[in-house]
């Protein structure tokens, strides 16, 4: 059972409902106890009215009168009575008419005991001396049989309503103990590299949940720090390395301003001008990409017409697109505006596009939708290049994934286009992820960001 709740319920259904059998256990011996003892008062009030009757001089009595007064007294009670009196020696001198002839057997060494007399049941027998007789009175038990089975019957019917209510108040009472428990999941579900600060709320009571709730908080203190400090340490040596990496321009360029070289030096120089440039630019790259992480970049955020966002980077696309021999189409639906920064979702779509410029075999689709409705404007840019495994998809957001088969022969990516499509993506509160292209060919890129309220009016 993977529920703690639910194991918590039934182990508390089953000790309530246990501990409640055992005192009914206890209770049946202790009332089945209680009834013999109310039948043993019986047979004994029953002798002393049987001595009190024949009298004090009963010793001179001859056995015939005996015999009678001693009917006389118990003719009435001989439902409830069996009676048996005897002599030493002599035997039997009286049976009650109920007994029909047959004496009561005598257990030797007890004075009270059970017996089962065959056409009569079970009788509680009593053995009380009157010398030189002995009198033997009896009592059903059938009565006491009868009570037992009601107890049992009522005992079994409590159990099983105990069982059932004790296993819906362990529900309950699971439910509000687990509450904090909930309340601590939910909460560390939420918390993410991208949400470090957030913590789990302590609950005012001093006790083992509010431990472990300290307990946690203080762990994500330490990985909030510990990926504060990464996360600077990316920025500054960033930083760090563009100040040398410009000196390193400058000397090259100086060079080539001289115009000393030889036409092979030249010819180096401007390569390592090149590779200075991408280095210049990866650097910058990953710069963002701390910085957006922290989000220590702050948006121009306001709300924009797509139509207008779209319309100068559809331009560039086409243009782009021919020249490398593909088609570009672009789509457009709905009506309303969005909030976000035009400058950084134009880099976005360059990031797409030369993606998907770069998959893209010759001749190849390369279509860019926008659907804007109330909630969203989701666009979505795809090919028929090859696309991306479904294995992959979940990887190539991280940076410096490039996938070999993907990329083309002439294309030499850094991996940090669409780490950055995602953290541009994720400083406007929209989502973004992979899918397959049109009858599951090439690759769909999908975006969305939050449309603005139709009532804002603000700039
Ligand atoms: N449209 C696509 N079709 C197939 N594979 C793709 C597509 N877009 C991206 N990929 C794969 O995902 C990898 C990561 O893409 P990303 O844009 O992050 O890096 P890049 O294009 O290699 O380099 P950069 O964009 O930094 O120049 C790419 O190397 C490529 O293998
Ligand atoms: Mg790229």
């Amino acid at each position: 059972m993977k529920s703690i709740g639910a194991r918590l319920a039934l182990w508390y259904a089953s000790a309530a409902t246990v501990t409640l059998a055992c005192l009914f256990v206890a209770g049946y011996y202790l009332l089945e106890g209680y009834l013999i003892h109310g039948l043993d008062l019986l047979n004994q009030s029953e002798f002393a009215q049987i001595r009190a009757h024949l009298g004090p001089d009963y010793r001179d009595l001859s056995p015939a009168v005996i015999n009678q007064r001693i009917r006389e007294t118990t003719n009435f009670a001989s439902v409830l009575f069996y009676i048996d009196i005897r002599t030493r020696g002599h035997g039997t001198i009286f049976y009650s008419n109920n007994l029909h002839g047959r004496s009561l057997p005598d257990l030797r060494g007890k004075s009270r005991y059970l017996i089962r007399l065959p056409d009569v049941g079970l009788l509680r027998v009593g053995e009380f001396p009157l010398p030189p007789y002995e009198v033997i009175l009896a009592t059903s038990e059938t009565q006491v049989d009868g009570v037992m089975e009601g107890y049992s019957e009522v005992c079994v019917a409590l159990l099983v309503l105990m069982l059932g209510m004790s296993t819906a108040i362990g529900f309950g009472l699971s439910r509000v103990a687990l509450r904090p428990v909930r309340l601590i999941r939910e909460t560390a579900s939420r918390i993410g590299s991208d949400n470090l600060s957030e913590r789990i709320p302590v609950p005012a009571v001093q006790d083992e949940i509010a431990d472990l709730a300290q307990l946690l908080n203080a762990m994500f203190e330490r990985l909030e720090d510990s990926f504060r400090n990464v996360r600077r340490f990316a920025a500054d040596a960033s930083h760090e390395l563009k100040t040398p990496l410009s000196l390193a321009r400058l000397h090259a360029e100086k060079l080539l301003a001289n115009g000393t070289l030889s036409a092979d030096n030249e010819e180096e120089i401007l390569t390592l001008l090149e590779d200075l440039s991408r280095l210049n630019g990866t650097i910058d790259e990953l710069l963002f990409l701390s910085r957006a992480e922290a989000r220590s970049i702050t948006l121009q955020l306001a709300p924009h017409d797509p139509a207008t966002v779209l319309a100068s980077f559809n331009a560039d696309a086409e243009v782009l697109a021919e020249h490398r021999g593909l088609v570009f189409s672009f789509t457009h639906e709905g009506t309303g505006r969005a909030i976000c920064e035009p400058r950084w979702l134009r880099r976005v779509l360059l990031n797409l596009l030369s993606n998907a410029v770069n998959a893209s075999p010759p001749g190849g689709r390369i279509e860019l939708r926008s659907v804007i409705d109330r909630e969203f404007w989701r666009m979505s840019i795809e090919d028929e290049g090859p696309g991306v495994p479904e294995t992959e998809r979940a990887h190539i957001f991280d940076r410096f994934v490039r996938l070999r088969s993907a990329s083309g022969p002439d294309h030499e990516g850094t991996g940090l286009g669409l780490a950055i499509c995602r953290g541009i993506i994720d400083l406007h509160r929209g989502r973004i992820h992979v899918e397959s292209g049109h009858g599951g060919r090439g690759l769909r890129v999908v975006f969305e960001i939050p449309a603005a309220d139709p009532s804002y009016t603000g700039a």
